[in-house]
């Protein structure tokens, strides 16, 4: 069956107190809406409709990637879930549709396609919960046989209504010919003066159109409407993904002090301790070891890295059996081969260190080839920039350098060269030999050590 999700995502978003539209509030580092559309591309649809507000469009482009499966629509006025959708069905191509909330982000690809599936006896099928607290949602009437009857909203529940627990998620499958028929129906609501799409489901029933419902788990369903919500959606998420990651075999410290905002990829016997995060796409091989206050974006970290605590890395591609940090910033492209040890306070950027080099304490090496087996002494600096260009360092394999070095760009020390401590070097270093560039240690004579006045 060809299927095109519809999702709501203008309307006023008052209770977020936000100028940003609701559905591109962040989550985990991503637009609500974003969510919705990974879900969708897992689950598979033949068209994507995002009604959005009034001069908002290019925000959503912006934060969604272009594909022709993606249309716009403007409701200029945010005259309720129903008007919404009324005008989005100019282009809905297929026979079936998904209704989605902009604010609705948690969704699951799997209940997707139990709702498709159950469409294909019925005329619609609303997704429904279960909920302790079922305040702020619609509830659903149901009929003896359990067929969904009304959706009653919260503002027009009596007493017993509102004890009812199973509530509407917002989101619904429906056969395209039906709902056309059905929104033509709808009456705005006179309290809102809304024409919700919620009323669809009485009017269906009423009309012997056949309704079903299909129920979910909480967390599925949860509906961001303010900060706060914004706030309980991120420690679902964030228990989701942990519970996940523990299922494949991760060990966490702590599910409640990981965040992962993006798509982590761990091997087997990783261990990730308290109050990390990990940002964009992120792949961890076998048996790392990820130490309290890391930060990982956009990497790959080889088998058996260890990477401690306060470190950060961006774009980066470690090699197996690594030591970085603690407190180390490795910035993007930096590739380090196997068993390279980075140390404290130690930057890299766009550069490669070879095999078991180290770079261990106070460095900064940036636009710079490093071979294998060298030592880079604490406190060396490549000068890699004449406040004009960037600069490349050359360093060969097995290089000592001392610690204290300046490195001034375009540079090569030769394999097997030692540049003493405290050296400035700007001109090709040789192999095989001592390089050393200091004055002279002078001792003067009758020199007075500054002393302060009394009183002063
Ligand atoms: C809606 C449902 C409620 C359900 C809840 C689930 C209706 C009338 N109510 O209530 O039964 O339990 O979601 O979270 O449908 N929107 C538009 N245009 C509009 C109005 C809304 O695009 O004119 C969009 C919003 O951006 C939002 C979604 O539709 O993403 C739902 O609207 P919202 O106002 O948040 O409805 P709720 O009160 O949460
Ligand atoms: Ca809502």
């Amino acid at each position: 069956m060809a299927w095109t999700a519809v999702i709501l995502a203008a309307g006023k978003g008052t209770r977020m107190a936000s100028c940003k539209p609701k559905a591109l509030q962040k989550l985990a580092g991503r637009p609500l809406i974003g969510h919705i559309m990974s879900t969708l591309d897992r689950s598979g649809v033949d068209g994507v409709v995002i009604v959005h507000s009034t001069g908002t469009k290019n925000e959503f482009k912006k934060e969604l990637r272009t594909s022709e499966k993606i249309s716009y629509v403007e409701q200029k006025e945010p005259l309720g879930t129903a008007h919404a959708l009324k005008i989005a069905l100019p282009f809905v191509k297929t026979n079936n549709l998904l209704v989605l909330l902009g604010d609705v982000p948690l969704l699951s690809g799997p209940t997707i396609n139990k709702l498709k599936y159950k469409l294909q006896n019925n005329h619609l099928v609303v997704l429904t919960a279960s909920l302790d607290e079922p305040s702020g949602y619609g509830r659903i009437n149901k009929d003896k046989e359990g067929r969904p009857r009304s959706i009653i909203e919260e503002l027009d529940c009596n007493t017993e209504q509102k004890k009812i627990k199973e509530i509407n998620s917002g989101i619904m499958a429906f056969n395209t010919k039906s709902v056309k028929k059905l929104l033509e129906k709808i009456e705005p609501n006179p309290k809102k003066n809304e024409y919700y799409l919620t009323d669809s489901i009485e009017i269906a029933y009423h009309d012997g159109l056949r309704t079903a419902m299909f129920k979910t788990k909480e967390e599925e369903v949860f509906g961001v409407n303010s900060k706060q919500d914004l706030a309980k959606a991120e420690k679902i998420n964030r228990q989701n993904i942990a519970k996940n990651l523990m299922e494949e075999g991760v060990t966490i410290i702590d599910p409640d002090r990981i965040d992962v905002r993006g798509n982590l990829i761990c091997g087997k016997d990783v261990t990730i301790d308290v109050n990390t995060v990990f940002m964009g796409d992120v792949v961890l091989g076998d048996g790392v070891v990820i130490k309290p206050f890391t930060i990982i974006a956009n990497s790959k970290i080889g088998d058996e890295t260890e990477i401690n605590s306060h470190s950060h890395i961006e774009g980066a591609n470690v090699g197996s059996k690594c030591t970085i940090g603690p407190f180390a910033r490795i910035r993007p492209e930096t590739e380090l081969k196997e068993g390279v040890r980075i140390g404290n306070f130690v930057e890299t950027k766009k550069s490669t260190i070879g095999e078991l080099s180290k770079v261990n304490h106070l460095t900064y090496i940036g636009d710079a080839s490093i071979g294998e087996d060298t030592n880079i002494g604490a406190g060396t600096i490549t000068c890699n920039y004449d406040g004009a260009k960037k600069h490349q360092t050359v360093i060969g394999d097995m290089v000592f350098i001392g610690s204290g070095v300046e490195l001034v760009a375009p540079i090569e020390v030769e394999s097997g060269a030692t540049i003493g401590a405290g050296s400035t070097v700007s001109k090709r270093v040789t192999g095989g030999k001592l390089t050393i560039e200091r004055s002279k240690q002078k001792t003067i004579d009758g020199w007075k050590r500054p002393t302060k006045k009394e009183g002063k």
